[in-house]
Parts: structure tokens; sequence; C-alpha cells
């Protein structure tokens, strides 16, 4: 089997798929208060599709996926394509980045489709900023989903707390607090600079979450559970885990092991480059899976060696991250 490892020797095994670019929320710094332009159904990859690809994904070594959106939940039937996916040969591990509103009630059937892990955005614990960050989102909802995929025997379960220019140490220490009463991971993430209609006034670093904590409790190295970026670490005595996802403030470009397909079918191979090969045409005009996997070679071939968004660099263009899915 060929072996995906780009021209700076990376191996690439993980795979993003975002499934939708709709969003039951409209978050402050992922879309305009007018909305955005979503895509037409017949612009979207079928779940037949998306199979195929993951397919010829996994001859070349793709072992982990993660579905993402815009909100992947309100992608209809969403356990069927976990069904299919899990099918495939080579994929071991599947996971979902969601923002947790509907997963009360899809729970359940998302762990019986044989769903691993689960990553829920949450920027704050507290109803009114939830509420303002997200637009109208209500935080209990997020809450009971946490409660009912718990319940569902989800473990390890993560928060992504993205690190606003108005997040006080005060919440920051409250996130902490979750992570010593439950087992469970809260991870900080750096804010990145992506688009112009969100302006960040106050760069807030992983640094500052390490020094809450370190006034919280005795801080340890954590083995890292996932495929990700975080670096993870344990308050003393804790049942769970922090950790520190920062783009900005320590790079993680030289590690980086994944590829990310559009709900419109492009294969992206970093976050912030323009790069894209697209599959649905030629999926579309037929094309075999032999010459699947040469276009997802050709996409790991152009990977960029890093981002340049800590030198102040200009975005070649600007996204939300509802298109592409984090
Ligand atoms: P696990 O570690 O397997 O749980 O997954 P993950 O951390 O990769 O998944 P998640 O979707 O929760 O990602 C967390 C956040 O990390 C994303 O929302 C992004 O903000 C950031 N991130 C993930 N991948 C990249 C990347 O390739 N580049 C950059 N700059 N940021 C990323
Ligand atoms: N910088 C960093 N992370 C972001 N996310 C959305 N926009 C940004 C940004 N500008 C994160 C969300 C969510 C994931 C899908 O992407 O917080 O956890
Ligand atoms: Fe939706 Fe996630 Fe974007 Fe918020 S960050 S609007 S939850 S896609």
């Amino acid at each position: 089997m060929d072996r995906l490892i780009d021209k700076f020797g990376r191996r690439i095994d993980y795979l993003r798929i975002s499934v939708t670019d709709r969003c039951n929320l409209r978050c402050v710094y992922c879309m305009p208060s007018c909305g955005i332009v979503t895509k037409a159904h017949e612009e979207l990859l079928s779940f037949e599709e998306i199979s195929r690809i993951v397919k010829a994904a996994a001859y070349l070594g793709i072992a982990k996926i993660r579905l993402t959106g815009g909100e992947p939940l309100v992608r209809k039937n969403l356990a069927s394509l976990i069904i299919s996916l899990n099918k495939i040969s080579g994929i071991k591990d599947i996971s979902m980045t969601t923002n947790g509103v509907l997963l009360k009630e899809y729970a359940a059937e998302l762990k019986e489709a044989g769903l691993k892990r689960i990553n829920i955005s949450l920027d704050s614990l507290k109803e009114d900023r939830y509420r303002s960050i997200t637009r109208h989102g209500a935080l209990e909802d997020v809450l009971d989903g946490i409660g009912r995929a718990l319940e569902n025997g989800f473990s390890h379960i993560k928060l992504n707390v993205l690190l606003l220019d108005d997040i006080t140490e005060d919440e920051i220490k409250n996130f902490l607090i979750l992570i010593i009463e439950n087992n469970i991971s809260v991870r900080f993430l750096e804010f990145m600079p992506v688009n112009s209609f969100y302006k960040s006034e106050n760069f807030v670093s992983c640094k500052t979450v390490m020094a809450v904590a370190k006034r919280l409790g005795v801080v340890e190295e954590s083995k890292a559970l996932g495929s990700g970026p975080a670096k993870e670490y344990r308050l003393k005595d804790g049942l769970g885990t922090f950790g520190l996802i920062s783009p900005m403030s320590d790079k993680f470009c030289a590690s980086c092991n994944r590829l990310r397909l559009t709900s419109d079918g492009f294969m992206k191979s970093c976050l912030h480059s323009d790069l894209k090969v697209d599959l649905r045409n030629p999926l579309r005009k037929g094309i075999d899976e032999e010459g699947l996997a040469r276009l997802i070679k050709l996409a790991v071939d152009i990977k960029p060696k890093e981002h340049s968004l800590d030198k102040g660099v200009p975005l070649v263009h600007e996204f939300s991250m509802c298109q592409i899915g984090g």
C-alpha cells in the first residue's frame, strides 16, 4: 500500500470531512451578521461520493476520519454515513466536531452507528455570553447534549473553547474547574485571524491559560489522546485534562498530519492555503478508485510547509470556518 508522505516528510493519516457548510448557530467569528451564502444541495458530495473518496484515501493510509461542518448534525441521516465509513477497511477511528446543540437528539444513534469520539465547541459557560457569541444559541441545549453523550457511553469528550478577546480569567478558571470534577478534556484554542468580518482587538494566548491553571493547582503533562495538535495537561488530583491548541504562539505545522475534504468536494491540504484539488467533477465523470487515489496524492504533493499567520502576512483569500470545518 502507498503511504501518503508529503515533500517535507510528514505522514498524512487523518482526513477531516466537512459534510455541510450549513449551521444552526451564527457565531460572530464564523459568520457575518447577514449570514453566508450556502451551497446548493447538488453541489454537496453525496454520502456515496464521500464513501468512495474515503475508500481511496484509506487505501493510501488514511486511518482517522473526523466529521465537521458547518454543523455536521444538520445534515440528514448522518448516522448512515458513519455506518458506511466504518465498513471501509483501514478506517480505525471516526470522530466528530459539533456545536452540541443537536446532540441530545442524536447521541444514541451516533453511538450505535460506531462514532468513537465527540469534540464539542463551547466558548462560554455563561448563558448570556454564550448567546451573544452564537447570536441565539442556548447554553442549556449544549449542556444537555453533553449529558446525553456521556449517558450513551461516549468517553474522552473534549470541549473546544476559543480564546476570544473578551474571555476573562474567571471564565478560563470555570472551564478548568470542570476538568477537576469531570473526566473530560477542555481544550483552549488560540484565535486565528482568517476573515475580515470579525476583528479580534486583543489576542489571548494559551500562555494565559497556563498561568491561570498554575494558580489553580499543580500542572502535570498528560498523554494526548487524539490526532490533533493539542498539548495535554492535567491538574494534580483532577479527573480530566486540559489541552492547549496554539497555532499562533507555538505553531504545529511541522507535525501536521491532515487533509481536509470540503462539503463541495475539494481536497485541501492546508487550512490556510487556497490550493485545492477538485474531486467532485472527476467523480461525477466516472473516475475510478486509482484515479481518485492519484488526485489525493496530488493534494498531498501541494501541501505547503506552514502557515504564515504569525508573521502577519495577509491571507491569500479570506474564509469562514463553516466552509472548511476548522
Ligand atoms: P483530536 O485531537 O483527534 O480530538 O482532534 P482535533 O483537535 O484535530 O479536532 P478539532 O476539530 O476539535 O480541532 C480543534 C481545533 O484545532 C480546530 O477547530 C482548529 O481551530 C484547530 N486546528 C485543527 N487542525 C488544524 C490545522 O491543521 N491547522 C491549524 N492552524 N489549526 C487547526
Ligand atoms: N480560530 C481558531 N479556531 C476557530 N474556530 C472557528 N473559527 C476559528 C478561528 N478563527 C473553531 C471553533 C470550533 C472549530 C470548528 O473551529 O471554535 O471549535
Ligand atoms: Fe456554526 Fe461552528 Fe461556525 Fe459556530 S463556529 S457558526 S457553531 S460552524
